[in-house]
Protein backbone atom coordinates (compact mmCIF):
# COMPACT_ATOMS: atom_id res chain seq x y z
CA UNK A 1 0.00 0.00 0.00
CA UNK A 2 1.05 3.49 -0.80
CA UNK A 3 0.14 6.79 0.67
CA UNK A 4 -0.12 9.26 -1.36
CA UNK A 5 2.84 12.07 -1.43
CA UNK A 6 0.69 14.93 -0.54
CA UNK A 7 1.45 18.58 0.92
CA UNK A 8 -0.80 19.33 4.05
CA UNK A 9 -1.42 22.54 6.19
CA UNK A 10 -1.86 22.05 9.80
CA UNK A 11 -4.53 24.01 10.72
CA UNK A 12 -4.29 23.48 14.42
CA UNK A 13 -0.87 25.37 14.43
CA UNK A 14 -1.19 26.65 11.07
CA UNK A 15 3.06 25.70 10.29
CA UNK A 16 3.89 24.33 6.96
CA UNK A 17 4.09 20.59 6.81
CA UNK A 18 6.82 18.47 4.75
CA UNK A 19 6.35 15.19 3.27
CA UNK A 20 9.09 13.05 3.48
CA UNK A 21 9.58 9.59 2.26
CA UNK A 22 10.67 6.94 4.43
CA UNK A 23 10.99 2.83 3.38
CA UNK A 24 8.06 0.76 2.12
CA UNK A 25 5.70 3.69 2.69
CA UNK A 26 5.57 7.52 2.27
CA UNK A 27 4.99 8.96 5.70
CA UNK A 28 3.36 12.67 6.43
CA UNK A 29 5.81 14.22 9.31
CA UNK A 30 4.61 17.44 10.71
CA UNK A 31 7.56 19.63 11.24
CA UNK A 32 6.95 22.94 12.87
CA UNK A 33 8.90 25.71 11.82
CA UNK A 34 11.57 26.70 14.54
CA UNK A 35 9.68 29.91 15.28
CA UNK A 36 6.74 27.83 16.93
CA UNK A 37 9.17 26.28 19.21
CA UNK A 38 11.36 26.83 22.31
CA UNK A 39 12.53 25.44 25.61
CA UNK A 40 9.43 26.57 26.89
CA UNK A 41 6.94 23.68 25.59
CA UNK A 42 4.71 22.70 27.58
CA UNK A 43 3.78 18.84 27.96
CA UNK A 44 0.93 17.81 25.80
CA UNK A 45 0.55 20.95 23.75
CA UNK A 46 2.67 19.27 20.65
CA UNK A 47 1.19 18.94 17.10
CA UNK A 48 1.80 15.03 16.43
CA UNK A 49 5.35 14.90 14.84
CA UNK A 50 6.52 18.08 15.77
CA UNK A 51 9.99 18.37 15.70
CA UNK A 52 13.15 20.69 15.57
CA UNK A 53 13.05 21.40 19.27
CA UNK A 54 16.73 21.41 20.77
CA UNK A 55 17.69 18.60 22.72
CA UNK A 56 20.74 19.93 23.28
CA UNK A 57 21.99 18.83 26.95
CA UNK A 58 21.75 22.97 27.94
CA UNK A 59 18.21 22.95 28.15
CA UNK A 60 16.88 25.32 30.54
CA UNK A 61 13.66 22.81 30.51
CA UNK A 62 13.74 19.28 29.20
CA UNK A 63 11.29 18.53 26.31
CA UNK A 64 10.76 16.15 23.84
CA UNK A 65 12.86 15.90 21.02
CA UNK A 66 10.25 14.61 18.77
CA UNK A 67 10.18 12.06 16.05
CA UNK A 68 13.13 11.30 15.06
CA UNK A 69 13.73 11.37 11.60
CA UNK A 70 15.26 9.61 8.63
CA UNK A 71 14.73 6.10 7.13
CA UNK A 72 12.12 4.52 9.37
CA UNK A 73 13.65 2.15 12.05
CA UNK A 74 11.27 -0.78 11.60
CA UNK A 75 8.83 -2.63 9.12
CA UNK A 76 12.15 -4.98 7.70
CA UNK A 77 11.91 -8.88 7.94
CA UNK A 78 13.89 -10.33 10.29
CA UNK A 79 17.57 -10.86 9.17
CA UNK A 80 18.80 -14.51 8.78
CA UNK A 81 15.00 -15.24 6.95
CA UNK A 82 15.12 -17.96 4.51
CA UNK A 83 13.56 -17.67 0.80
CA UNK A 84 10.97 -19.62 1.75
CA UNK A 85 9.99 -17.77 4.84
CA UNK A 86 10.29 -14.81 2.82
CA UNK A 87 7.86 -15.59 0.33
CA UNK A 88 5.49 -16.15 3.43
CA UNK A 89 6.30 -11.91 5.10
CA UNK A 90 5.73 -10.93 1.59
CA UNK A 91 2.57 -12.62 1.06
CA UNK A 92 1.48 -11.57 4.25
CA UNK A 93 2.42 -7.98 3.77
CA UNK A 94 0.56 -8.05 1.09
CA UNK A 95 -2.59 -9.37 2.58
CA UNK A 96 -1.83 -7.06 5.77
CA UNK A 97 -2.21 -4.02 3.14
CA UNK A 98 -4.86 -5.15 1.08
CA UNK A 99 -8.08 -3.23 1.49
CA UNK A 100 -11.41 -5.13 1.83
CA UNK A 101 -14.71 -5.15 0.12
CA UNK A 102 -18.04 -5.89 0.80
CA UNK A 103 -18.28 -8.44 -1.47
CA UNK A 104 -15.12 -10.28 0.97
CA UNK A 105 -17.15 -9.65 3.62
CA UNK A 106 -15.72 -6.15 5.37
CA UNK A 107 -18.39 -5.22 7.45
CA UNK A 108 -21.47 -5.29 8.66
CA UNK A 109 -19.62 -3.13 11.18
CA UNK A 110 -16.07 -2.15 11.02
CA UNK A 111 -13.27 0.07 12.04
CA UNK A 112 -11.42 0.21 8.65
CA UNK A 113 -10.72 -1.78 5.75
CA UNK A 114 -7.23 -3.04 6.30
CA UNK A 115 -4.99 -4.08 8.99
CA UNK A 116 -2.03 -1.61 7.28
CA UNK A 117 -4.39 1.36 7.44
CA UNK A 118 -4.11 1.67 11.05
CA UNK A 119 -0.62 -0.28 11.61
CA UNK A 120 0.96 2.35 9.35
CA UNK A 121 3.82 3.88 11.24
CA UNK A 122 6.62 4.29 10.62
CA UNK A 123 5.90 1.68 7.90
CA UNK A 124 3.85 -1.30 7.39
CA UNK A 125 2.94 -2.86 10.93
CA UNK A 126 3.73 -0.02 13.21
CA UNK A 127 0.80 2.32 15.09
CA UNK A 128 -1.04 5.25 14.03
CA UNK A 129 -0.19 7.57 11.06
CA UNK A 130 -0.12 11.32 11.40
CA UNK A 131 -3.11 11.28 9.11
CA UNK A 132 -5.97 9.39 10.27
CA UNK A 133 -7.29 7.37 8.08
CA UNK A 134 -10.93 6.89 9.65
CA UNK A 135 -11.44 10.50 8.77
CA UNK A 136 -11.86 9.22 5.11
CA UNK A 137 -13.50 6.04 5.58
CA UNK A 138 -16.42 7.39 6.49
CA UNK A 139 -17.71 8.13 3.14
CA UNK A 140 -15.36 5.81 1.10
CA UNK A 141 -17.20 3.64 -1.68
CA UNK A 142 -20.33 5.45 -0.72
CA UNK A 143 -20.49 5.21 3.02
CA UNK A 144 -22.93 7.27 4.98
CA UNK A 145 -21.06 7.09 8.33
CA UNK A 146 -21.55 9.89 10.29
CA UNK A 147 -17.51 11.44 11.65
CA UNK A 148 -17.60 10.48 15.70
CA UNK A 149 -16.09 13.89 17.76
CA UNK A 150 -13.02 11.55 19.02
CA UNK A 151 -11.78 11.08 15.29
CA UNK A 152 -9.77 13.72 14.10
CA UNK A 153 -7.40 13.70 11.03
CA UNK A 154 -4.50 15.32 13.02
CA UNK A 155 -5.30 12.47 15.79
CA UNK A 156 -4.49 9.24 16.41
CA UNK A 157 -6.61 6.27 14.65
CA UNK A 158 -8.86 4.96 17.68
CA UNK A 159 -11.35 2.15 18.55
CA UNK A 160 -13.99 2.84 21.01
CA UNK A 161 -15.24 0.24 23.58
CA UNK A 162 -18.24 1.16 26.18
CA UNK A 163 -17.34 0.62 29.22
CA UNK A 164 -20.76 -0.19 31.22
CA UNK A 165 -23.91 -1.87 29.21
CA UNK A 166 -27.34 0.03 29.69
CA UNK A 167 -28.28 -2.16 32.86
CA UNK A 168 -25.16 -1.26 34.23
CA UNK A 169 -23.45 -4.55 34.01
CA UNK A 170 -19.83 -4.38 32.63
CA UNK A 171 -19.64 -4.52 28.63
CA UNK A 172 -15.59 -3.39 28.14
CA UNK A 173 -16.53 -4.61 24.54
CA UNK A 174 -15.27 -2.57 20.69
CA UNK A 175 -18.34 -0.99 19.08
CA UNK A 176 -17.53 -0.66 15.85
CA UNK A 177 -17.85 3.09 14.55
CA UNK A 178 -18.30 2.51 10.73
CA UNK A 179 -20.98 0.43 8.71
CA UNK A 180 -21.29 -0.56 5.40
CA UNK A 181 -24.69 0.94 4.54
CA UNK A 182 -24.32 2.87 1.62
CA UNK A 183 -21.35 1.22 0.61
CA UNK A 184 -20.45 -0.64 -2.88
CA UNK A 185 -22.12 -4.07 -2.81
CA UNK A 186 -24.00 -3.06 0.22
CA UNK A 187 -27.51 -2.51 -1.62
CA UNK A 188 -30.61 -3.14 0.79
CA UNK A 189 -28.56 -3.11 3.96
CA UNK A 190 -29.15 0.22 6.18
CA UNK A 191 -27.60 -0.09 9.83
CA UNK A 192 -27.83 2.53 12.14
CA UNK A 193 -23.73 3.47 13.69
CA UNK A 194 -23.67 3.27 17.94
CA UNK A 195 -24.63 6.33 19.57
CA UNK A 196 -21.94 7.79 20.68
CA UNK A 197 -22.44 11.17 21.25
CA UNK A 198 -25.01 9.76 24.21
CA UNK A 199 -22.32 7.13 25.66
CA UNK A 200 -19.72 9.83 25.29
CA UNK A 201 -21.67 12.46 27.25
CA UNK A 202 -22.38 9.67 29.83
CA UNK A 203 -18.67 9.08 30.08
CA UNK A 204 -18.72 5.39 29.16
CA UNK A 205 -16.74 5.18 26.12
CA UNK A 206 -13.03 4.47 26.09
CA UNK A 207 -10.10 4.30 23.18
CA UNK A 208 -7.80 2.78 22.29
CA UNK A 209 -4.60 3.39 19.80
CA UNK A 210 -3.15 0.59 17.96
CA UNK A 211 0.10 -1.04 19.44
CA UNK A 212 2.77 -1.58 17.15
CA UNK A 213 3.36 -5.19 15.62
CA UNK A 214 7.53 -4.95 14.90
CA UNK A 215 9.28 -7.70 16.41
CA UNK A 216 6.25 -9.29 17.44
CA UNK A 217 7.37 -12.91 16.80
CA UNK A 218 10.14 -12.05 19.44
CA UNK A 219 7.50 -11.52 22.21
CA UNK A 220 5.78 -14.45 21.51
CA UNK A 221 8.78 -16.66 21.68
CA UNK A 222 10.06 -15.53 25.05
CA UNK A 223 9.20 -18.11 27.48
CA UNK A 224 6.63 -17.84 30.39
CA UNK A 225 10.08 -18.73 32.93
CA UNK A 226 11.59 -15.73 31.87
CA UNK A 227 8.56 -13.32 32.36
CA UNK A 228 8.39 -14.97 35.98
CA UNK A 229 11.64 -15.11 36.63
CA UNK A 230 12.13 -11.43 35.53
CA UNK A 231 8.95 -10.28 37.97
CA UNK A 232 10.36 -12.17 41.07
CA UNK A 233 14.02 -10.50 40.13
CA UNK A 234 12.24 -7.05 40.13
CA UNK A 235 10.25 -7.63 43.42
CA UNK A 236 13.39 -8.69 45.33
CA UNK A 237 15.35 -5.83 44.71
CA UNK A 238 11.87 -3.73 45.77
CA UNK A 239 12.42 -3.43 49.42
CA UNK A 240 15.04 -0.88 48.23
CA UNK A 241 13.46 -0.20 44.71
CA UNK A 242 15.76 -1.95 42.42
CA UNK A 243 18.42 1.25 42.11
CA UNK A 244 20.59 -0.20 44.86
CA UNK A 245 23.61 2.39 45.93
CA UNK A 246 21.27 5.12 44.92
CA UNK A 247 19.90 5.80 48.65
CA UNK A 248 18.49 9.12 47.24
CA UNK A 249 16.30 7.39 44.73
CA UNK A 250 15.06 4.87 46.78
CA UNK A 251 11.52 4.78 46.93
CA UNK A 252 10.14 3.69 50.56
CA UNK A 253 7.76 0.98 51.10
CA UNK A 254 6.71 0.57 47.29
CA UNK A 255 6.48 -2.46 45.34
CA UNK A 256 6.13 -2.80 42.01
CA UNK A 257 3.30 -5.81 41.92
CA UNK A 258 2.75 -6.01 38.74
CA UNK A 259 0.88 -9.87 37.84
CA UNK A 260 0.89 -12.00 34.32
CA UNK A 261 -2.28 -12.11 32.38
CA UNK A 262 -3.35 -15.42 31.89
CA UNK A 263 -4.82 -16.94 28.87
CA UNK A 264 -8.03 -18.17 29.52
CA UNK A 265 -7.66 -21.63 26.86
CA UNK A 266 -3.81 -22.93 28.38
CA UNK A 267 -3.47 -20.60 31.63
CA UNK A 268 -0.31 -19.70 30.02
CA UNK A 269 0.75 -15.82 30.13
CA UNK A 270 -0.86 -13.94 27.43
CA UNK A 271 1.13 -10.88 26.26
CA UNK A 272 -0.20 -8.42 23.18
CA UNK A 273 -2.52 -5.75 23.50
CA UNK A 274 -2.90 -2.52 25.75
CA UNK A 275 -3.71 -5.03 28.76
CA UNK A 276 -1.51 -8.27 27.69
CA UNK A 277 -4.79 -9.50 27.37
CA UNK A 278 -4.02 -12.10 23.74
CA UNK A 279 -2.09 -15.26 23.35
CA UNK A 280 -0.42 -15.04 20.11
CA UNK A 281 -0.36 -13.53 16.92
CA UNK A 282 -2.36 -16.06 15.42
CA UNK A 283 -5.65 -15.31 18.11
CA UNK A 284 -4.78 -11.52 17.37
CA UNK A 285 -5.06 -11.89 13.62
CA UNK A 286 -8.44 -13.95 14.14
CA UNK A 287 -9.80 -11.32 16.27
CA UNK A 288 -8.59 -8.13 14.88
CA UNK A 289 -10.00 -9.30 11.61
CA UNK A 290 -13.65 -9.84 13.09
CA UNK A 291 -13.33 -6.90 15.30
CA UNK A 292 -11.85 -4.34 13.63
CA UNK A 293 -13.03 -5.31 9.63
CA UNK A 294 -15.99 -7.42 10.28
CA UNK A 295 -14.05 -10.26 8.47
CA UNK A 296 -15.46 -13.84 10.17
CA UNK A 297 -12.51 -16.03 10.12
CA UNK A 298 -11.69 -19.84 11.04
CA UNK A 299 -10.90 -18.62 14.82
CA UNK A 300 -13.97 -16.56 14.71
CA UNK A 301 -16.33 -18.10 12.96
CA UNK A 302 -19.63 -15.80 13.55
CA UNK A 303 -20.26 -12.60 12.31
CA UNK A 304 -20.48 -10.03 14.86
CA UNK A 305 -23.93 -8.41 13.29
CA UNK A 306 -25.74 -10.85 11.51
CA UNK A 307 -28.36 -8.29 10.33
CA UNK A 308 -29.96 -11.11 7.72
CA UNK A 309 -30.21 -8.18 4.98
CA UNK A 310 -26.67 -6.69 5.38
CA UNK A 311 -24.63 -10.67 4.55
CA UNK A 312 -22.98 -10.65 1.05
CA UNK A 313 -20.46 -12.91 1.55
CA UNK A 314 -20.46 -16.57 2.86
CA UNK A 315 -19.32 -17.30 6.41
CA UNK A 316 -16.60 -17.59 7.82
CA UNK A 317 -15.69 -14.76 5.09
CA UNK A 318 -11.95 -15.86 5.52
CA UNK A 319 -11.21 -19.90 5.03
CA UNK A 320 -7.82 -22.12 4.36
CA UNK A 321 -8.11 -22.32 0.30
CA UNK A 322 -7.90 -25.90 -0.04
CA UNK A 323 -7.79 -25.83 -3.74
CA UNK A 324 -4.76 -23.56 -4.09
CA UNK A 325 -1.94 -24.45 -6.20
CA UNK A 326 1.14 -23.32 -4.09
CA UNK A 327 1.56 -23.97 -0.13
CA UNK A 328 1.44 -19.86 0.12
CA UNK A 329 -1.86 -19.70 -1.25
CA UNK A 330 -3.64 -21.76 0.52
CA UNK A 331 -3.18 -20.32 4.18
CA UNK A 332 -6.01 -18.34 5.08
CA UNK A 333 -5.50 -14.36 5.55
CA UNK A 334 -5.48 -14.39 9.18
CA UNK A 335 -2.62 -17.25 9.01
CA UNK A 336 -0.73 -14.55 6.34
CA UNK A 337 -1.15 -11.71 8.97
CA UNK A 338 -0.12 -13.71 11.96
CA UNK A 339 3.14 -14.99 10.07
CA UNK A 340 4.01 -11.40 8.59
CA UNK A 341 3.86 -10.09 12.18
CA UNK A 342 5.46 -12.92 13.50
CA UNK A 343 8.98 -12.08 10.26
CA UNK A 344 8.61 -8.85 11.22
CA UNK A 345 11.88 -7.20 12.61
CA UNK A 346 12.13 -5.19 15.97
CA UNK A 347 12.95 -1.45 15.22
CA UNK A 348 16.30 -0.50 15.01
CA UNK A 349 17.59 2.10 18.09
CA UNK A 350 20.01 4.73 17.07
CA UNK A 351 23.44 5.05 18.66
CA UNK A 352 23.60 8.85 18.49
CA UNK A 353 20.25 10.53 17.63
CA UNK A 354 18.55 12.72 18.77
CA UNK A 355 21.07 14.74 21.34
CA UNK A 356 24.53 12.38 20.88
CA UNK A 357 26.04 9.50 22.02
CA UNK A 358 27.04 10.72 25.14
CA UNK A 359 23.38 12.08 26.45
CA UNK A 360 22.00 8.79 25.15
CA UNK A 361 24.08 6.83 27.26
CA UNK A 362 23.32 9.10 30.24
CA UNK A 363 19.74 8.83 29.23
CA UNK A 364 20.07 4.85 29.26
CA UNK A 365 21.45 5.00 32.71
CA UNK A 366 18.85 7.56 34.48
CA UNK A 367 16.33 5.18 32.90
CA UNK A 368 17.17 2.24 35.30
CA UNK A 369 18.46 4.46 38.06
CA UNK A 370 15.25 6.21 38.23
CA UNK A 371 13.00 3.08 37.92
CA UNK A 372 11.41 2.63 35.00
CA UNK A 373 13.70 -0.81 34.18
CA UNK A 374 11.68 -1.90 36.56
CA UNK A 375 8.29 -2.22 34.78
CA UNK A 376 9.62 -1.71 31.44
CA UNK A 377 12.47 -4.25 31.69
CA UNK A 378 15.25 -3.28 28.83
CA UNK A 379 15.77 -7.12 27.79
CA UNK A 380 14.42 -10.56 27.57
CA UNK A 381 15.61 -13.50 25.19
CA UNK A 382 13.41 -16.32 23.26
CA UNK A 383 14.10 -19.56 23.85
CA UNK A 384 14.28 -22.61 21.69
CA UNK A 385 11.81 -21.13 19.06
CA UNK A 386 11.05 -23.45 15.67
CA UNK A 387 11.99 -20.21 13.75
CA UNK A 388 16.01 -20.11 14.07
CA UNK A 389 15.85 -16.37 13.15
CA UNK A 390 13.93 -16.41 16.25
CA UNK A 391 15.69 -18.94 18.42
CA UNK A 392 17.47 -17.65 21.85
CA UNK A 393 17.67 -13.96 20.74
CA UNK A 394 17.58 -10.52 22.42
CA UNK A 395 14.45 -9.22 23.09
CA UNK A 396 14.71 -5.36 23.91
CA UNK A 397 11.61 -4.55 24.50
CA UNK A 398 11.37 -2.55 27.59
CA UNK A 399 8.41 -4.04 29.09
CA UNK A 400 7.98 -6.61 31.57
CA UNK A 401 4.82 -7.99 29.72
CA UNK A 402 2.96 -7.70 33.11
CA UNK A 403 -0.06 -5.43 33.70
CA UNK A 404 0.34 -2.80 36.34
CA UNK A 405 -2.06 -0.65 38.62
CA UNK A 406 -1.57 2.58 36.85
CA UNK A 407 -4.21 4.86 38.91
CA UNK A 408 -6.53 6.75 38.57
CA UNK A 409 -5.76 8.75 35.53
CA UNK A 410 -5.12 6.13 33.08
CA UNK A 411 -7.90 3.83 34.10
CA UNK A 412 -10.11 3.40 31.39
CA UNK A 413 -12.32 1.10 33.46
CA UNK A 414 -11.95 -2.04 31.67
CA UNK A 415 -11.55 -5.12 32.69
CA UNK A 416 -9.55 -8.22 30.33
CA UNK A 417 -8.55 -11.21 31.42
CA UNK A 418 -7.07 -10.95 34.89
CA UNK A 419 -6.09 -7.03 34.10
CA UNK A 420 -8.79 -4.84 35.74
CA UNK A 421 -10.17 -1.57 35.23
CA UNK A 422 -6.77 0.29 36.30
CA UNK A 423 -4.16 -1.99 35.13
CA UNK A 424 -2.30 -1.77 31.63
CA UNK A 425 1.09 -3.53 29.92
CA UNK A 426 3.90 -1.97 30.60
CA UNK A 427 3.83 -0.51 27.18
CA UNK A 428 6.89 -1.61 25.13
CA UNK A 429 8.93 1.30 24.67
CA UNK A 430 11.45 0.12 21.66
CA UNK A 431 10.50 1.82 18.73
CA UNK A 432 9.51 4.85 20.58
CA UNK A 433 11.38 7.01 18.61
CA UNK A 434 9.42 6.99 15.86
CA UNK A 435 6.22 6.73 17.44
CA UNK A 436 3.24 9.95 17.09
CA UNK A 437 0.72 9.10 19.77
CA UNK A 438 1.32 7.99 23.32
CA UNK A 439 -0.90 6.04 25.90
CA UNK A 440 -3.47 3.93 25.26
CA UNK A 441 -6.01 6.11 24.31
CA UNK A 442 -2.92 8.30 22.06
CA UNK A 443 -3.93 11.47 24.90
CA UNK A 444 -0.57 12.73 24.04
CA UNK A 445 1.91 13.51 21.44
CA UNK A 446 4.23 14.31 24.05
CA UNK A 447 6.97 12.52 25.55
CA UNK A 448 7.11 14.37 29.02
CA UNK A 449 3.53 14.15 29.23
CA UNK A 450 3.22 10.79 28.64
CA UNK A 451 5.67 10.32 31.62
CA UNK A 452 3.96 12.48 33.66
CA UNK A 453 0.54 10.73 33.20
CA UNK A 454 2.16 7.47 35.37
CA UNK A 455 1.45 9.60 37.94
CA UNK A 456 -2.15 9.61 39.72
CA UNK A 457 -3.42 8.14 42.75
CA UNK A 458 -3.27 4.72 43.43
CA UNK A 459 -0.39 4.28 40.42
CA UNK A 460 2.54 1.84 41.21
CA UNK A 461 4.45 4.29 39.26
CA UNK A 462 4.23 7.25 41.84
CA UNK A 463 7.60 6.57 43.31
CA UNK A 464 9.79 6.37 40.19
CA UNK A 465 7.85 9.52 38.30
CA UNK A 466 8.91 10.80 41.96
CA UNK A 467 12.53 10.05 40.95
CA UNK A 468 12.06 10.94 37.85
CA UNK A 469 10.65 15.00 39.00
CA UNK A 470 14.24 15.16 40.80
CA UNK A 471 16.28 15.13 37.85
CA UNK A 472 17.38 18.27 36.83
CA UNK A 473 16.65 19.63 33.27
CA UNK A 474 20.09 18.27 31.90
CA UNK A 475 19.50 14.55 33.32
CA UNK A 476 15.37 14.57 32.10
CA UNK A 477 16.54 15.68 28.77
CA UNK A 478 19.17 12.84 28.08
CA UNK A 479 16.37 10.19 29.58
CA UNK A 480 13.95 12.04 27.26
CA UNK A 481 17.06 11.55 24.17
CA UNK A 482 17.19 7.81 25.02
CA UNK A 483 13.88 7.30 24.79
CA UNK A 484 13.65 9.07 21.41
CA UNK A 485 16.47 7.01 20.28
CA UNK A 486 14.98 3.92 20.74
C1 LIG B 1 -9.27 0.28 13.23
C2 LIG B 1 -7.87 0.12 13.47
C3 LIG B 1 -7.29 -1.27 13.46
C4 LIG B 1 -7.32 -2.18 12.45
C5 LIG B 1 -8.04 -2.12 11.12
C6 LIG B 1 -6.50 -3.28 12.90
N1 LIG B 1 -5.99 -3.03 14.14
FE1 LIG B 1 -4.66 -4.18 15.15
N2 LIG B 1 -4.82 -2.95 16.75
C7 LIG B 1 -5.66 -1.87 16.82
C8 LIG B 1 -5.77 -1.44 18.18
C9 LIG B 1 -6.61 -0.28 18.69
C10 LIG B 1 -4.95 -2.30 18.95
C11 LIG B 1 -4.80 -2.31 20.47
C12 LIG B 1 -6.01 -3.08 20.97
C13 LIG B 1 -6.05 -3.29 22.46
O1 LIG B 1 -5.05 -3.71 23.02
O2 LIG B 1 -7.10 -3.04 23.05
C14 LIG B 1 -4.36 -3.23 18.00
C15 LIG B 1 -3.44 -4.21 18.36
C16 LIG B 1 -2.97 -5.19 17.49
C17 LIG B 1 -1.99 -6.19 17.83
C18 LIG B 1 -1.24 -6.32 19.16
C19 LIG B 1 0.21 -5.95 19.05
C20 LIG B 1 0.86 -5.88 20.43
O3 LIG B 1 2.01 -6.25 20.60
O4 LIG B 1 0.21 -5.41 21.35
C21 LIG B 1 -1.89 -7.01 16.76
C22 LIG B 1 -1.00 -8.24 16.66
C23 LIG B 1 -2.78 -6.51 15.74
N3 LIG B 1 -3.41 -5.39 16.22
C24 LIG B 1 -2.96 -7.08 14.50
C25 LIG B 1 -3.89 -6.62 13.56
C26 LIG B 1 -4.21 -7.32 12.33
C27 LIG B 1 -3.61 -8.63 11.87
C28 LIG B 1 -5.14 -6.57 11.68
C29 LIG B 1 -5.89 -6.88 10.38
C30 LIG B 1 -6.70 -8.08 10.42
C31 LIG B 1 -5.41 -5.42 12.51
N4 LIG B 1 -4.64 -5.49 13.64
C32 LIG B 1 -6.28 -4.42 12.16
C33 LIG B 1 -6.28 -1.24 15.77
C34 LIG B 1 -6.49 -1.83 14.53
C1 LIG C 1 4.66 0.59 37.42
C2 LIG C 1 5.18 0.29 36.11
C3 LIG C 1 5.76 1.42 35.28
C4 LIG C 1 6.79 2.26 35.61
C5 LIG C 1 7.58 2.31 36.91
C6 LIG C 1 7.00 3.10 34.46
N1 LIG C 1 6.11 2.78 33.49
FE1 LIG C 1 5.97 3.64 31.65
N2 LIG C 1 4.28 2.61 31.28
C7 LIG C 1 3.72 1.66 32.10
C8 LIG C 1 2.44 1.26 31.59
C9 LIG C 1 1.52 0.24 32.20
C10 LIG C 1 2.22 2.02 30.42
C11 LIG C 1 0.97 2.03 29.54
C12 LIG C 1 -0.03 2.97 30.21
C13 LIG C 1 -1.23 3.34 29.37
O1 LIG C 1 -1.14 3.34 28.14
O2 LIG C 1 -2.28 3.69 29.94
C14 LIG C 1 3.41 2.84 30.25
C15 LIG C 1 3.62 3.71 29.18
C16 LIG C 1 4.77 4.43 28.97
C17 LIG C 1 5.03 5.26 27.83
C18 LIG C 1 4.10 5.44 26.63
C19 LIG C 1 4.43 4.40 25.58
C20 LIG C 1 3.43 4.32 24.46
O3 LIG C 1 3.66 3.53 23.54
O4 LIG C 1 2.40 4.99 24.48
C21 LIG C 1 6.26 5.83 28.01
C22 LIG C 1 6.97 6.77 27.08
C23 LIG C 1 6.76 5.37 29.28
N3 LIG C 1 5.83 4.51 29.83
C24 LIG C 1 7.97 5.73 29.83
C25 LIG C 1 8.31 5.51 31.17
C26 LIG C 1 9.43 6.13 31.83
C27 LIG C 1 10.41 7.06 31.17
C28 LIG C 1 9.41 5.69 33.11
C29 LIG C 1 10.32 6.11 34.23
C30 LIG C 1 10.34 7.51 34.53
C31 LIG C 1 8.29 4.77 33.23
N4 LIG C 1 7.64 4.70 32.05
C32 LIG C 1 7.96 4.09 34.39
C33 LIG C 1 4.29 1.16 33.26
C34 LIG C 1 5.33 1.76 33.95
Amino acid sequence: MRAPITRLTNRLTNVSLVVITIGLVSLQLAIAKSTAQSSAVSPGSSTPGVTGRQASSAAATAVDPGIRLGAAAAGSPLPGLTSAQMAYFLAGQEEFAAAESVTEGLGPRMNLDSCAGCHAFPAIGGTSPALNPQVAFASQNGGLDHLPSFLTANGPVREARFVRNPDGTADGGVHDIFTITGRVGATGCSLTQPDFDTQLAQGNVIFRIPTPAFGAGLLEAIPDWAILANASQNAASNGALGVRGHANFQVSGRTMSGQTNNNGNDGTIARFGWKAQNKSLLLFSGEAYNVEMGISNELFQTERDETSSCQFATVPNDTTRTDAVSTVDSLSDMEKFAIFMRFLAPPAPSVDSPGGAASIGKGSAFFTSVGCALCHTPSFSTGSTAVAPLRNQKVNVFSDLLVHNMGVGLADGVSQGQAGPQEFRSAPLWGLGQRLFFLHDGRTTDLLAAILAHESTGSEANGVIKNFRSLNANQKQDLLNFLRSL
